[in-house]
């Protein structure tokens, strides 16, 4: 049987002191409740003593989150431990975190105590909080800048007071794995009733090396991690829940340990978390990250269409999220597209129009960045749909602007000779498809015209969809360009050729 860790989830305390982040009642409760889905241990609900708004968020959790320990953060002082207890009293299994600073520079320049002062504040006010909850948590703030017989100290005061945790906060990011590492052994090693009590780490992020803290302090006898959704607390953070549990879970032939994390939560978590804090996750982020599961080489979507571990060390299902993505670019191979076509559901395509779509995907991959599948849906509709194209877009000028009339001239290709035509309208695109009749030499009703983003961002492809009618009867094109006028052009002749292969040539000597 392999230990078991738990995880202590601070996103609501210490995630909540990101700076711009104001979650209100209702937000947090939402957050609590995924986060007991997502099978944490602990989680620290708020600061009850900070805001009147904080308080009600711990009591509404407390009462309505269950299967969980729901704590409540307070300094060692009596009316912060007061407020705390009135928060969590209702919850399940009720925590108190208290904490008072135990490093040199804290106490004194902050605290102006004694080490002497120190002890005795931190004996008296576990047992304070003792009297009121049988699960008391005492952390010593900047612990990894503390002198460490100071430190061990400290601790033996606080085992000795009736604390069931006791946490080791690398409260300003200072540390190192190995020296981390080193100060937990140290705590088990020479703290007097150590073995009764659950030994806790809370690292932040400042030197980014939070989440290498956390797993070497696990590693030297740290049984409770204190961590964030998506790395998100004070300054650069804490460290992060999703890395830390991937990290357990991915290298469990190294580190032996299990935990209660249901992972399928984890992508879920992190949107929500995400969405309501308003903080967006980088796309480079492990774990969470838009792109933490996207291969963009031709060389390594070819490995991975040939065999997922050679470039994924984890499966994204195991986050819960669908699949990996494969974002078909200038680099992707013919194999990528084809296989992409496939998975979206166009299986049996003639190989000159898989070509044919290859061709205008290229051509679009060196004007898009990243082709989507929407591109690729669009592209496909566009050019897969048989129409017989009667006239083909050779080229097209516009210049439009205020107090100018909006001029076109636009070239159609027809069998082997190029026809040119030039006319004015009301806007651009009207001068546009103007000259495009003054071409095919029939004119039209436009009936409607749409213009919607069928993908993202601002290199967006735009798809138009045109309705024009003649003889009573109504046809429908399509284009997708990301310059919308050449969608609207596309749109056009694609709906001529369209009446044109429904009505008979005739209608061009009409
Ligand atoms: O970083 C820190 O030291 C803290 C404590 C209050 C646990 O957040
Ligand atoms: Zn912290």
């Amino acid at each position: 049987m392999s230990k078991r860790i738990k995880i202590f989830d601070t996103t609501l305390r210490d995630g909540e002191q990101t700076p711009g982040v104001n979650l209100n009642v209702q937000e947090k409760l939402e957050i609590a409740k995924q986060l007991q889905k997502l099978g944490v241990d602990i989680m620290e609900a708020g600061f009850a003593i900070a805001s009147p708004g904080d308080f009600e968020a711990i009591a509404t959790i407390a009462r309505e989150v269950k299967g969980v320990v729901v704590a409540s953060l307070a300094r060692a002082v009596e009316k912060d431990i007061d407020r705390a207890w009135e928060a969590v009293k209702e919850a399940e299994n009720p925590r108190i975190h208290t904490f008072i600073a135990t490093s040199d520079i804290h106490m004194k320049y902050k605290l102006k105590m004694t080490e002497e002062q120190v002890l005795e504040r931190v004996a008296a006010m576990v047992k304070y909080a003792g009297k009121y909850c049988s699960d008391v948590e005492f952390s010593a703030e900047d612990a990894s800048r503390t002198r460490p017989e100071f430190l061990y100290r400290v601790m033996e005061e606080a085992i000795k007071a009736g604390a069931t945790v006791i946490n080791i906060p690398d409260t300003v990011g200072y540390a190192v794995p190995e020296e981390f590492g080193r100060l937990i052994r140290g705590i088990r090693e020479n703290v007097r009733g150590v073995e009764k009590v659950d030994i806790s780490v809370h690292c932040h992020n400042d030197l980014g090396l939070a989440v290498a803290n956390t797993l070497e302090a696990m590693r030297n006898g740290a049984t409770q991690l204190e961590c964030t959704v998506n790395g998100l607390g004070e300054r650069a953070g804490n460290a992060s829940l999703e890395e830390i549990v991937m990290g357990i879970n991915t290298r469990k032939d190294f580190y032996g340990v299990s935990h209660g994390i249901n992972t399928s939560q984890i992508y879920r978590t992190s949107k929500l978390v995400s969405g309501l804090t308003g903080v967006s996750v980088q796309p480079n982020k492990a774990i969470v990250g838009a792109n933490a599961f996207t291969h963009e080489s031709g060389i390594h979507q070819h490995g991975v269409l040939s065999e997922k571990s050679t470039y994924e060390i984890m499966t994204p299902e195991s986050i819960g999220l669908s699949t990996n993505r494969m974002p078909l670019g200038k680099l992707s191979g013919r194999h990528a597209f084809e296989e992409r076509l496939k998975e979206l559901g166009y299986n049996g395509l003639a190989p000159a129009k898989i070509q044919q779509a290859f061709e205008k995907f290229k051509e679009l991959a060196d004007r898009k960045k990243v082709v989507t599948d929407r591109d690729i849906e669009a592209l496909i509709g566009e050019k897969v749909t048989e129409i017989p194209e009667f006239f083909e877009l050779d080229s097209f000028q516009v210049s439009s602007g205020k107090r100018v009339v909006a001029t076109s001239t636009v070239s159609l290709k027809r069998k082997d000779t190029v026809v040119t035509e030039a006319a004015t309208g009301d806007g651009p695109i009207d001068a546009a498809f103007n000259a495009i009749e003054r071409a095919v030499g029939v004119s039209f009703v436009l009936e409607d015209y749409s213009l919607r983003a069928v993908t993202e961002g601002k290199d967006a492809l735009g798809e138009v969809t045109v309705k024009i009618s003649r003889d009573g009867r109504v046809f429908t094109g399509r284009g997708v360009s990301v310059d919308i006028i050449e969608a609207s052009v596309k749109a056009y002749i694609n709906a001529i050729n369209r009446a044109i292969s429904e009505l008979g040539e005739n209608i061009l000597l009409q």
